[in-house]
C-alpha cells in the first residue's frame, strides 16, 4: 500500500478560539505547509504528533480547513485523548501528516450553492469559500451550540453571505430542524453542501430527497488508517455495498449513501 504524501511538518501556531461551558476547547492548529496548496476543500488529513507513544498508535482525522503556500490550518474541538494531547503541541514540535486524503466537495462555477455547516462541520468551508471561483454564488448557514467566537465564522461572513443559527437550549432544536429543511427546499436548482453531526446530515439528506435537491454530505466516521486499509470506517453506499469512507469519501452524494 502506498501512503500518499506522508510528511513530518512543524507546528507553526496553536490558538484557542473559545471555551465551551464545559471543559472542551476549540482550537486552530497551523502547521508549516507540507505542499498542499493544491488540495481540494473537503479533503482531510491524518495527524499524529511524532512524540505520541504507543498508547495512541493511530493518527486522528481532521478536515483541512485552509491551506496556502506557507501553512495548513485545522480547526478542532477537544473531545478525547488525541485532541486533548494535540492542544499541548508547541511551535516547532513535529507532526506526522498524511494527506490530502479523500475526495472533496464539488465547486461548480456560477451555481447557487448553499453551505450548511453544523458545529465543527464549519471547518472545511473556510477553505472552500476562499478558493471558490465565484464566491458571490455561495451562501453559508451555520448552526452552532457554543458561542460564535469559538468558530472561524466571522472571517467567512466577511467573504460570503452568511447567517448563524444559535441552539442555545435543546428547546431550540425543532425550530432549527425546520429552518434547515426550509433552506434545503429553497435550494432547488442549485447545490447543497453539508458537513456536521450525523442527525444534521440525516435531516439534510431527507429534505434533499423530498425536494429533489442536489446535495453532497461530508461524513465524519471514526477512522484508524485513513487510507482504505483497516475497514474501520465503512458505511453502505446507494447500491448497498460496503465502502470505506476514507477512500470513497468523505464526501458522498446525498442519494448515494446510507446514513
Ligand atoms: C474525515 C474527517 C474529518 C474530520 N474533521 C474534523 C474537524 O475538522 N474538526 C474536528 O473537531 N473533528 C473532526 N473530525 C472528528 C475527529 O477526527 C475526532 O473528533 C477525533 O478523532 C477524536 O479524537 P480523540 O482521540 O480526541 O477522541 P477519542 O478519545 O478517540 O474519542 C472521544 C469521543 O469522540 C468520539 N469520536 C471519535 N472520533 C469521532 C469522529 N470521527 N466523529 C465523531 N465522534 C468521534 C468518540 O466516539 C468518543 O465519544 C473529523 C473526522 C473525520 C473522519
Ligand atoms: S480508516 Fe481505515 S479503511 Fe478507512
Amino acid at each position: 500500500m502506498v501512503v500518499r504524501n506522508c510528511r513530518e511538518v512543524k507546528v507553526r501556531e496553536l490558538r484557542f478560539l473559545g471555551v465551551w461551558e464545559g471543559p472542551s476547547d476549540f482550537v486552530e492548529l497551523t502547521l508549516e505547509n507540507p505542499g498542499w496548496e493544491g488540495y481540494r476543500p473537503g479533503q482531510f488529513a491524518m495527524l499524529r504528533p511524532k512524540h505520541w507513544g504507543l498508547e495512541l498508535s493511530w493518527g486522528r482525522p481532521f478536515s483541512i480547513s485552509r491551506a496556502d503556500e506557507e501553512s495548513v490550518t485545522f480547526f478542532f474541538q477537544v473531545v478525547g485523548r488525541g485532541t486533548e494531547r494535540l492542544t499541548r503541541l508547541l511551535p516547532g514540535d513535529e507532526v506526522i501528516v498524511w494527506g490530502p486524503l479523500g475526495n472533496g466537495f464539488s465547486a461548480p462555477e456560477e451555481t447557487p450553492t448553499l453551505l450548511l455547516a453544523g458545529g465543527m462541520g464549519i471547518a472545511p468551508f473556510r477553505g472552500y469559500i476562499e478558493r471558490h471561483p465565484t464566491p458571490e454564488f455561495l451562501r453559508l448557514v451555520f448552526a452552532h451550540r457554543a458561542g460564535i467566537d469559538s468558530y472561524p465564522y466571522q472571517m467567512m461572513k466577511d467573504k460570503v453571505r452568511a447567517e448563524a443559527i444559535h441552539e442555545k437550549t435543546p428547546d431550540d432544536l425543532p425550530t432549527i430542524i425546520e429552518r434547515i429543511e426550509a433552506e434545503v427546499a429553497g435550494a432547488h436548482g442549485g447545490l447543497v453542501l453539508a458537513c456536521g453531526p450525523l442527525p444534521f446530515l440525516k435531516t439534510i439528506q431527507q429534505a434533499a430527497k423530498l425536494h429533489q435537491v442536489r446535495a453532497e454530505l461530508s461524513l465524519e466516521r471514526s477512522m484508524a488508517c485513513g487510507v482504505g486499509a483497516c475497514l474501520g470506517c465503512v458505511c453502505k453506499d446507494g447500491q448497498d455495498k460496503h465502502v470505506q469512507v476514507c477512500a470513497r469519501g468523505p464526501v458522498f452524494k446525498a442519494d448515494d449513501v446510507h446514513l
